[in-house]
């Protein structure tokens, strides 16, 4: 309580006590002295009346009320915080200051009712900071900065945009500048946080550094590091037996050229090596060998290819390789490593094979070993003059011997093919023989003595593989003086031989192949024979009737005579030849006999091999 309002509390006691003692004194009306701002009362102790100042007024209420200024102790005193007070007469009122509102809404207040004034938050008001400003409230007040990817413009921050003409504008880094040596690649724009990206220019390479750049809050582009340096690749590789043709330059692009040196060759592969971007020089992949020179020669071998590196033998014909690698290969030294190949004679397993005696093979045989040899020998015969032939054999043998002989049991006149296989070489040697027309086999003659006019003869014959080729024919003889009977000559009838009875005929042929095995004949039947006219037999003459068999073929003739039959008969004497050679007979009976073992059933018996028998002192030949 400050000396002011002690001494109006003063004052007032002492109206109170003066006014109580003038009541005392008069009894005045009281109410109508009362001040026009001030009402009259009942005294609180009932003992009359008295005047009061009004609310608001202070004084002794019948001369003077005067009005109280409540806002003189402050407007926080009285008001509370933030508000202004305003003195009306007889009263006041509250407002806030700028910035604050009261709590009850209303434009002015008592603060007797709990009315107060509080901070009003401008932020909530969008856009009140511009675009790109950002709000901040104060007590009372509120401020703007610019938000992250704004810069302020026309003043500092913070700033209140109604009092001050700074405002916000978006960050723009501008167009972001490459550093030494490199270029933009790319940029995502010239905004807050864009990003610029940097690649090292041609013919440097990116060292150390970061490759971007980003922009800042504050407009500027920073972050990008990059350090590229000229590419430099540095001396070429040095390769074996090679040389360089270079220029020194060791830049990007730069290109050597390697040759093989003195002595060496290509082998293949890139001769050239280039500085590339990576500041090293591709690889040449280029090797060089040396040169051997001619290919190296092995004995009994021939070259089945090759190149400067490589060679590959063979054995020439009729060698065959003998252990040992068929390749000789260049060496790095320059000097051929020569192949192993030893090449040793091939000798058919079976040589020298020839045939002897017509029917015999000899052969040699050629082993590696002295193993016993299995041969298989197989034959098979043909012949022109009778397709359904087909003689077949095989025979085999085991031998360790080097000479081989073996004879085989072949038909005449037939072409063979004779294969041996030396069946643990698997190998096969052919060789075609021809067999030779052989003398006919003689049939089985019944010998008789006639007398009848018509004799029928008999004769039995095997059958025969030549039987296609053979013929019968029976040969007349009229008997006279000294006759002579050639059984070889097919001239027999040729009148123009010598050894030629004058007399004698064919008086029947007869096909072989058309006979059975038992054959009767009668002479003289008058038939024809195989365009042989069967002259009857003259009465009282006498005969000697002859067989002969023939095998014929081509140009080649095989006979052999059998005395068939004599008619009648005087002693006489026969003379038979064959060929130059001739036989005196000067028998009764004569036999021909062509090479078998023969029996006659007569009086006597013969065993005949050779060309020639004695049976007593008759002479027999055979041809
Ligand atoms: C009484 O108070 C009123 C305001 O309430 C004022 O206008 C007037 O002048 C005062 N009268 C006197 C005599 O002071
Ligand atoms: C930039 O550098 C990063 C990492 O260092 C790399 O992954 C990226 O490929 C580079 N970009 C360019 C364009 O060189
Ligand atoms: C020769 O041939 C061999 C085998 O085919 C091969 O490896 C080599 O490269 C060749 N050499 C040349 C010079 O062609
Ligand atoms: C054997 O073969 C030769 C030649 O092919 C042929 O001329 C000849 O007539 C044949 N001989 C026989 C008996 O078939
Ligand atoms: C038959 O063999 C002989 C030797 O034995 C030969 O001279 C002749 O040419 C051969 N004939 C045929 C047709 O093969
Ligand atoms: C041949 O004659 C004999 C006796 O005269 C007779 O038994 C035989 O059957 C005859 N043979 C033929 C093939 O006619």
């Amino acid at each position: 309580m400050d000396v002011r309002s002690r001494t109006i509390i003063v004052f007032f006691l002492l109206f109170v006590l003066s006014g109580m003692q003038a009541e005392g004194q008069t009894a005045l009306d009281v109410c109508a002295t009362c001040h026009t701002n001030a009402t009259c009362e009942d005294k609180t102790d009932g003992s009359g009346k008295v005047c009061n100042c009004k609310y608001g007024f202070v004084g002794n209420g019948r001369t003077f009320c005067q009005d109280k200024d409540e806002c003189q102790i402050g407007a926080i005193k009285i008001c509370g915080q933030h508000t202004m007070c305003h003195n009306t007469y007889g009263s006041y009122y509250c407002t806030c200051l700028a910035g604050y509102s009261p709590s009850n809404n209303m434009a002015v207040f008592i603060p007797n009712d709990g009315t107060h004034c509080q901070d009003i938050d401008e932020c909530t008001i969008i856009g009140l900071c511009g675009e790109g400003g950002q709000c901040r409230n104060l007590e009372g007040s509120f401020d703007c900065s610019c938000q992250v990817g704004y810069q302020i413009h026309n003043g500092p921050e913070p700033f209140h945009p109604r009092r001050d003409s700074a405002f916000c504008k978006v960050v723009d880094c501008g167009q972001p500048v490459s550093g030494e040596d490199t270029v933009l690649q790319s940029v995502t724009g010239t905004t807050y946080r864009s990003v610029a990206t940097f690649v090292c220019d041609e013919g440097f390479v990116w060292r150390r550094g970061d490759n971007s750049s980003v922009c800042g809050a504050d407009g500027r582009w920073r972050g990008a590091t990059l350090v590229c340096e000229e590419i430099l690749c540095g001396n070429p590789p040095l390769i074996e037996s090679t040389e360089q043709v270079w220029n020194n330059s060791t830049t990007l692009g730069s290109s050597v050229l390697y040759n093989c040196k003195e002595g060496f060759y290509n082998k293949g592969g890139h001769n050239v090596s280039i500085c590339n971007e990576n500041g090293e020089w591709t690889p040449p992949a280029l090797s060089c060998q040396a040169k051997c020179g001619p290919v190296p020669f092995l004995p009994k071998s021939e070259v089945v290819w090759h190149n400067r590196s490589v060679v590959v033998h063979r054995c020439m014909a009729g060698y065959h390789s003998w252990r040992g690698s068929n390749v000789s290969v260049c060496g790095s030294s320059g000097e051929w490593q020569r192949a192993s190949l030893r090449c040793v004679e091939i000798k058919p397993p079976i040589n020298h094979l020839f045939i002897y005696n017509g029917n015999c093979l000899r052969w040699k045989a050629e082993k590696y070993d002295e193993d016993v040899e299995v041969y298989k020998v197989t034959y098979t015969g043909s012949r022109d003059y009778q397709r359904s032939f087909n003689d077949r054999g095989r025979h085999f043998l085991s031998s360790k011997v080097d000479q081989l002989e073996l004879c085989l049991n072949l038909l005449p006149l037939t072409n063979y093919s004779v294969s041996i296989t030396a069946e643990s070489v698997r190998f096969t040697a052919t060789i075609t023989t021809n067999t030779t027309l052989t003398v006919p086999l003689a049939p089985v003659v019944y010998y008789k003595e006639f007398e009848t006019p018509v004799p029928t003869l008999r004769l039995h014959r095997l059958p025969n593989t030549l039987d296609p080729l053979s013929l019968y024919q029976v040969f007349v003889l009229p008997v006279e003086g000294i006759m002579m009977f050639d059984c070889s000559s097919p001239a027999s009838l040729d009148s123009s031989s010598k050894i030629k009875s004058p007399a004698e005929y064919i008086t029947a042929q007869l096909n072989v192949r058309n006979l059975g095995t038992e054959v009767n004949f009668t002479v003289g039947d008058g038939l024809f024979y195989g365009s042989f006219y069967n002259l009857p037999l003259e009465s009282g003459k006498n005969y000697y009737i002859i067989l002969r068999a023939v095998n014929q073929w081509k140009m080649a003739s095989k006979s052999c005579c059998v005395l068939w039959a004599k008619v009648t008969g005087t002693s006489y004497v026969l003379r038979v030849s064959s060929l130059s050679a001739a036989v005196i007979v000067g028998v009764a009976a004569l036999v021909l006999l062509c090479g078998y073992s023969f029996t006659w059933y007569g009086n006597h018996f013969f065993n005949v091999k050779n060309l020639s028998v004695d049976v007593d002192s008759q002479s027999f030949g055979s041809w």
